[in-house]
C-alpha cells in the first residue's frame, strides 16, 4: 500500500493533501532517536548493492570535484535540474524503485548525472565508508509515512539518518506535510547536527515531478536546509 495519500507523479488528477493523525511533532521523536544513536547498527552492504555502488566509486574518482545527491530522485527530473544548478558537481540520483529509474533513464543523458538502484540505507553507508565528497545532499518529497504508528519508517527517525548526517554538505529536504519538516528540523538537533528551520518554498520553477505534482494541487511547500561542517564525518 503506498504510504501516501496522494497520487503518483504520472498519474493525471490533482494530488490530495497529506492525511494524518498526527498535527505536530510526534511526542516520541526524541526518545526514538536516543534509542537510534545507542544502538546504531552495522549489517554489511548486500551484495547487489556493492557493484552498483563500486561504479559510482569510480565515477567519482575520475570527476574529481563535487558530489551532489539525490536521494529518492524518483523519474530522475530533479537529479538534471541539480546538474544545471551545480555546474562543477557529478550528480548522483538514487531510488529503489526500478519503475521510476527507467522513466530517469528515458531522460536526455547528462554526462554529469548518474542514476543508480539501490536502498539510500545502503548508499549513504557505502558513500560515508568510501568520503564520497559531498558537496550537497537534496531529498526531495521523501515519503512521509504520516500515520502516528509510522514513524520509525521516516527518514530522521531511522538509525540510516546517522550516515546521512556524517556526509555533510548542504542538506535540504523539501516535503509538502508541514509536521515532516518540523518534525526533520527538530531530529536534526536531536541527531546532534546543526539548526535548521521550517521554510516555506516560495513560488518557483517546479525541482521534481512530485514537486510539480503539488505546486498544480495547490499545496503549500516545505524546506528545511543546513549545512552540515565536514567534522560530522565522524559522526557516530
Ligand atoms: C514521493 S517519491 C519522490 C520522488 C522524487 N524525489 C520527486 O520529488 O519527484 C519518494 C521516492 O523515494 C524512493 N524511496 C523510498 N524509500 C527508498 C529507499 N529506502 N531507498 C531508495 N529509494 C527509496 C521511492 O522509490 C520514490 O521514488
Amino acid at each position: 500500500m503506498p504510504p501516501v495519500s496522494s497520487s503518483t507523479p504520472e498519474s493525471p488528477g490533482r494530488s490530495r493533501p497529506v492525511v494524518s493523525n498526527q498535527s505536530g511533532p510526534h511526542p516520541g521523536l526524541a526518545a526514538r532517536i536516543a534509542r537510534c544513536r545507542a544502538h546504531v547498527h552495522r549489517r554489511p552492504l548486500p551484495a547487489h548493492a556493492r557493484a552498483p555502488l563500486a561504479i559510482l566509486d569510480a565515477a567519482i574518482a575520475a570527476h574529481a570535484g563535487p558530489v551532489v545527491l539525490d536521494s529518492g530522485c524518483g523519474t530522475g527530473e530533479s537529479s538534471l535540474a541539480l546538474a544545471a544548478q551545480h555546474p562543477a558537481a557529478l550528480v548522483i540520483g538514487i531510488d529503489k524503485s526500478a519503475a521510476r529509474l527507467a522513466r530517469a533513464a528515458r531522460l536526455p543523458p547528462h554526462p554529469r548525472v548518474r542514476f543508480v538502484r539501490t536502498r539510500l540505507e545502503d548508499a549513504w553507508r557505502h558513500a560515508r565508508a568510501e568520503a564520497w565528497p559531498v558537496a550537497a545532499h537534496y531529498l526531495l518529497y521523501p515519503n512521509p509515512w504520516p500515520k502516528q504508528h509510522q514513524l520509525a519508517r521516516r527518514w530522521h527517525a531511522q538509525a540510516a539518518f546517522a550516515d546521512l548526517i556524517a556526509l555533510g554538505g548542504r542538506l535540504e529536504m523539501r516535503t509538502n506535510w508541514a509536521v515532516y519538516a518540523a518534525e526533520f528540523a527538530l531530529a536534526l538537533g536531536y541527531w546532534g547536527g546543526p539548526e535548521a528551520t521550517v521554510e516555506t518554498l516560495p513560488p518557483g520553477a517546479p525541482l521534481s515531478a512530485f514537486e510539480r505534482k503539488y505546486r498544480a494541487s495547490g499545496h503549500a511547500l516545505y524546506r528545511v536546509a543546513a549545512v552540515i561542517p565536514r567534522s560530522f564525518a565522524e559522526f557516530g
